[in-house]
């Protein structure tokens, strides 16, 4: 029996669910989002996009909008402030767009070209689209294809490029080859709240309130972009209503900061839907050639993974996703590539799982191929090729639980009972089927500060430039600090959103709520003992600040990843060739859970996208235009809740013995392998492979699905 002095030991929020902090804030509209904060004196910006793909601007006419109701001013790039359109971000290349009306060039359909500002945003609007814009045009090629001139391997070669063994002799020594061709389409995030920024100058200071998932980074690249210290720029941003890859440094803040510093005022700059689709990246088109050799029993001799995307003139953006293959399989003869073209169109960004999004449909669709050939249930494939050690960094494992997530499916979706045959279930006009895929995504951190403050009334105060961009940081955040704290919840205060909290890592790459918990857990163990030493504490409080990067650096280098296995049962409609998901499981090893509520939220999020890439999501290019046909969420189709069917997300324990924080990021892993699980299940229902997303009922049709409407089976 033992005793303790001082408060009472609590812990073990971590773990349970907790519903969001500032969710009565946000369900009452109490919650303010950057668009939305009064200021007096606020100016609105608008800003007008090029109509042409590729040329020069001759000419803006401001006279006549200069003289509409309301009118402040009109910046281009005849007029606009000097700013360092060159500046090496985060990103490491310049990034032109940012870099906004420096010069007359058009390189895409949608690019800034002048920003108009008024008193409200109604006349603001009015005048944009009243404003004349002449163009020299030029013409423009907007044509991806898989191997098309002008495709090249981007530097670092090394990264982007892997080759072990001979993939061509091992393929010809194969009992078994698939050999394919995929493709996904052009497809778009669009938060629900579109980006925004009110922007003012403040006592010497940019005040910049925006939308974004890191406003220190956001702070730090518009110091570098307009020549100022880092500590005149303070960005907040208390509530973002979604990111998913969009949400950095992008025109509208510039916009804004340009138009404030012209007229003295506050500026506000919202984008539209329609301008989102050019002004803020989405998802490159992929192609993939996935070649895979094995023996009779299924294990791999040949692994080849050729993958392809597009970037636009101005800016080099890799879509890596032959990235999946280096750590999910190993073969005696094991390659793969990422290859870009260059060609006049906006330059895409991180989407959702970047790379594994698209690189795990071609590979696990593949793999499926392979499942079939050799007469082998798809899952005990994977078990029979499962890797000791990374297959391209010779790395350990730091825990691999795959075949755990594959277990619990199984059992849960009910496979034993699967019938290997595709196409023989039928439920009058509909074909039935089940499929399955594999999801790996990497569990990195990434330095980062917190400071912990204990009050004299038993509360506490964390403060971290954290971005809870809809995920459920800042709950999770409160709950791993109550835990390293010990002390209640309620006791504790998360602040996140305010780059003046000093450095941290950005709401990305799944990597946010893991580094974030281990600056927090360092400052709090800090604060603890520094209170275990006794005495009272002072009005202002006593304050531990931590630095996670010699930690993060001194973590043994390992293979650290989380897993998932994703299980899909689809119907197929055989006269109208409608695919309807009707269920929906996925299993993640994904580290430990902090939230269980928000985290299921993050990974049935996720599958509800891989669905939407299944079967929905494809943004179409006129290419007479070079520009979007219908750039809207009517033109734009992605799933809605009649196209959601039964999803289940769950987990497996998932320790990692050497890993102090033991969180792994849970916002991308739920797309990767989805849309896969569909494909798979809808090649299960008909017999027919649909190796182009979106499997839209006109290629279902036109593909057939190996049985008449009758339900007879075709020869
Ligand atoms: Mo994410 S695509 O790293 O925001």
């Amino acid at each position: 029996m033992t005793t303790t002095t001082g408060p009472t030991r609590i812990t073990g929020a971590v773990g349970t669910a907790h519903t969001r902090i500032e969710g009565r804030d946000k369900v009452t509209g109490a919650a303010r989002y950057a668009g939305e904060i009064p200021f007096a004196d606020l100016a609105h910006g608008w800003l007008v996009v090029s109509t042409v793909a590729r040329g020069s601007v001759r000419s803006v006419e401001t006279a006549p909008v200069l003289a509409m109701p309301g009118v402040l001013t009109v910046l281009h790039h005849g007029n606009a402030p000097r700013v360092d359109a060159d500046y090496i971000g985060l990103l490491g290349q310049p990034d032109p767009i940012v870099g906004l009306f420096q010069s007359d060039r058009v390189p895409c359909a949608g690019w800034p070209v002048a920003l108009v500002v008024a008193e409200t945003s109604e006349q603001a609007r009015e005048a944009a689209e009243a404003l004349v814009v002449r163009y020299e045009t030029e013409p423009h090629d907007i044509e991806f294809a898989p191997d098309r001139p002008g495709t090249y391997t981007p530097e670092p070669r090394e990264t982007m490029e892997t080759d072990k063994g001979d993939l061509e002799r091992e393929l010809a020594a194969s009992a078994v080859v698939v050999d394919a061709r995929y493709s996904t389409p052009e497809e778009h995030h669009h938060p629900m709240e579109p980006h925004a920024a009110t922007v003012r100058w403040d006592g010497g200071r940019l005040e910049v309130h925006d939308s974004n998932q890191g406003s220190k980074w956001v702070a730090d690249e518009l110091a570098k972009l307009f020549s100022l210290d880092p500590a005149s720029v303070r960005v907040l941003s208390e509530h973002i209503g979604g990111g998913f890859g969009s949400k950095g440094v992008r025109p509208h803040q510039v916009a804004a900061a340009m138009a404030a510093t012209v007229l003295h005022r506050p500026v506000r700059v919202v984008l539209t839907r329609r301008q989102m689709f050019s002004l803020v990246g989405y998802r490159s088109p992929t192609t993939h050639r996935v070649r895979l050799g094995a023996d009779a029993d299924g294990r791999l001799r040949a692994f080849g993974h050729d993958a392809q995307n597009l970037t636009s003139t101005v800016k080099e953006f890799v879509e890596q996703s032959a990235g999946f293959g280096r750590v999910m399989y190993d073969a005696d003869a094991h390659r793969t590539a990422n290859r870009l073209v260059r060609l006049d169109v906006p330059t895409p960004t991180w989407m959702r799982a970047p790379g594994e999004a698209p690189g795990s449909f071609a590979v696990e669709s593949a793999l499926d191929e392979l499942a079939e050939r050799c007469g082998i249930d798809p899952i005990e494939l994977r078990a029979r090729n499962e890797p000791t050690a990374g297959p391209v960094s010779g790395l350990p494992f730091a825990g691999r639980n795959l075949l755990a997530c594959f277990e619990e499916g199984a059992r849960r979706f009910g496979w034993a009972e699967r019938d290997p045959r595709p196409g023989v279930r039928r439920e009058g006009r509909w074909l039935l089927g089940t499929g399955t895929a594999a999801a790996t995504f990497p569990a990195g951190a990434a330095p980062s500060t917190a400071a912990v403050t204990a009050q004299a009334d038993g509360t506490f105060t964390v403060r971290i430039t954290a971005s809870d961009i809809g995920t459920g940081a800042r709950t999770a955040l409160t709950l791993i600090a109550a835990d390293a704290l010990e002390v209640e919840p309620g006791r504790v205060q998360v602040r996140i959103g305010d780059s003046d909290f000093g450095h941290a890592m950005v709401a990305g790459g799944s990597t946010g709520t893991r580094s974030w918990a281990w600056a927090i857990m360092a400052a709090a163990a800090d604060l603890r003992e520094q209170l275990a030493l006794g005495g009272d504490i002072p009005p202002e409080g006593v304050t531990a600040r931590s630095d996670t990067s010699a930690a993060i650096a001194a973590l043994p280098e390992k293979e650290r990843h989380s897993y998932g296995a994703q299980f899909a049962e689809v119907a197929v409609d055989t006269t109208s060739g409608e695919v309807r998901v009707r269920r929906m499981l996925g299993i993640f090893a994904a580290g430990r859970i902090v939230n269980p509520l928000t985290a299921r939220g993050q990974f049935i999020g996720g599958m509800t996208w891989g669905i939407s890439m299944a079967l929905h999501e494809e943004a179409v290019r006129d290419r007479a235009s070079g520009a979007h046909v219908g750039p809207d969420l009517a033109g734009y189709h992605f799933a809605a809740h009649a196209d959601v069917p039964r999803i289940e997300a769950d987990w497996v324990d998932d320790p990692d013995a050497d890993d102090p924080v033991g969180i792994k990021g849970i916002g991308e892993i739920g797309i990767v392998g989805a849309a896969a699980a569909v494909a798979n299940a809808v090649w299960h229902a008909t017999g027919v492979r649909h190796r182009d997303l979106p499997i839209r009922p006109d290629r279902v049709l036109l593909a057939g699905t190996g049985a008449g409407p009758d339900g007879s089976r075709r020869a």
